[in-house]
C-alpha cells in the first residue's frame, strides 16, 4: 500500500518523521510531495497511491479521477472545504479530517492577532488591554473552546454563539451563550470567527454584522476568507473608521483594504494558524494513524462523506 503526503505548505520535519514511522510500522510505503508549484505534479503523484494525506490542498474531481487506486483522503486538520466530498463519494473514496488536533495552535494565534490589533499594530501609540474586555466567539467548536480557555487567562468576559452546541457546554466553560448573531457582534469588543466555510456561512459575515460591533471593535478571522462578505467588509471599514480587521487569511481584496485602511487591517502572508511543530505533529500523525486504521481494519471513525 502506498501513502502520499501532498502538502503545498509542508509539515515541520519532525511531523513528517512521525508520519513516516507510522506508515513504516504498518509495512506501507510513504511518498512525499511537498511545496509543489503546479497541480500537474499532484495529478502525477496520486496516480498509484492508496491513501492521500493533505492540508489545505485542493482535492477535486481532477485529482480524484487521476487517483485510480485511491481509497482514502485524510485532511490533516479541521476544515475540509478543500475537498470535493460529492466527487469523493462518487469515486468510492472515504474522506476524513482530524478534528481538534491543531485547534490550540489556531487559538493561540487568535491572541497574537488580538494583541496586535488592540496595540494599534505596534505602531508606538497607546492601545488598550484585553483584560476586562468582552470577547464574542462565533462558533464554539474545538478552536472556539480553546480560545475561550485562553481568554479567561487574559481576564476577558467570554460569550459564544453556536446553534449546534448546547448552552450547558458553554456554561460549564464559564462562557455566556448568545442566540442572536447580531447580539454577538453588538455585545462584544472583539469577535473571533470559527465558523466553517459551508454554503450557508459563505459571505454571511456582512456589512450589517461588522458595523454592529461596538466602538473600537475588532474582528478576528482565523477561519476562512469565504465566510466574509468582502465588499461588505470594505464598506464597513470605510463607514466605521474605529473598526479593525485582522486575519490569518488574505482576502481577495487585500490590496484594496491595505491601501485604504492602512494600520487597521492585517493579514498573514500564508495561513499560519496551524503552522506549529505541535499542530503538525498532532494532525499529521493522527492522519497517518487514521489511514492505517482504515486500510488495515476498515475503521472510519472520522469519516465526513
Ligand atoms: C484547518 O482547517 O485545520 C486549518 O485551517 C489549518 O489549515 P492548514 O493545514 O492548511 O494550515
Amino acid at each position: 500500500m502506498k501513502v502520499l503526503v501532498a502538502t503545498e505548505k509542508p509539515f515541520a520535519k519532525v511531523a513528517v518523521d512521525g508520519i513516516r514511522k507510522v506508515v513504516d510500522q504498518a509495512g506501507y510505503e510513504l511518498e512525499l510531495l511537498e511545496k509543489y508549484t503546479d497541480r500537474s505534479q499532484l495529478l502525477d503523484a496520486v496516480a498509484d497511491v492508496d491513501a492521500l494525506i493533505v492540508r489545505s490542498d485542493i482535492v477535486d474531481e481532477d485529482v480524484l479521477s487521476a487517483a485510480h487506486k485511491l481509497k482514502i483522503v485524510v485532511r490533516a486538520g479541521a476544515g475540509y472545504d478543500n475537498i470535493d466530498l460529492k466527487a469523493a463519494t462518487a469515486h468510492g473514496v472515504v474522506v476524513e479530517n482530524t478534528p481538534g488536533q491543531n485547534s490550540n495552535a489556531v487559538a493561540e494565534l487568535v491572541f497574537g492577532l488580538a494583541v496586535m490589533a488592540v496595540r494599534n499594530m505596534y505602531n508606538g501609540t497607546s492601545g488598550t488591554e484585553l483584560k476586562d474586555k468582552k470577547l464574542g466567539i462565533h462558533a464554539f467548536g474545538q478552536v472556539g473552546r480553546n480560545v475561550a480557555r485562553i481568554a479567561k487567562g487574559f481576564g476577558m468576559t467570554v460569550n459564544a454563539l453556536d446553534p449546534y452546541c448546547p448552552d450547558e457546554v458553554m456554561t460549564q466553560a464559564g462562557v455566556g451563550s448568545v442566540h442572536d448573531v447580531k447580539d454577538l457582534y453588538a455585545g462584544n469588543d472583539i469577535v473571533s470567527l470559527h465558523i466553517p466555510a459551508t454554503p450557508e456561512t459563505k459571505g454571511s459575515v456582512n456589512y450589517e454584522l461588522i458595523t454592529s460591533l461596538p466602538k473600537n471593535g475588532v474582528l478576528i478571522n482565523t477561519a476562512r476568507k469565504e465566510v466574509i462578505d468582502e465588499a461588505g467588509l470594505a464598506r464597513a471599514l470605510e463607514d466605521r473608521p474605529d473598526i479593525k480587521y485582522v486575519a490569518d487569511i488574505k482576502p481577495d481584496n487585500a490590496s484594496e483594504l491595505t491601501e485604504k485602511f492602512a494600520g487597521r487591517v492585517f493579514f498573514t502572508p500564508k495561513k499560519m494558524g496551524a503552522q506549529t511543530a505541535e499542530a503538525n505533529i498532532n494532525a499529521g500523525i493522527a492522519a497517518a494513524n487514521q489511514v492505517v486504521a482504515f486500510l488495515r481494519d476498515g475503521v472510519d471513525r472520522f469519516r465526513v462523506n
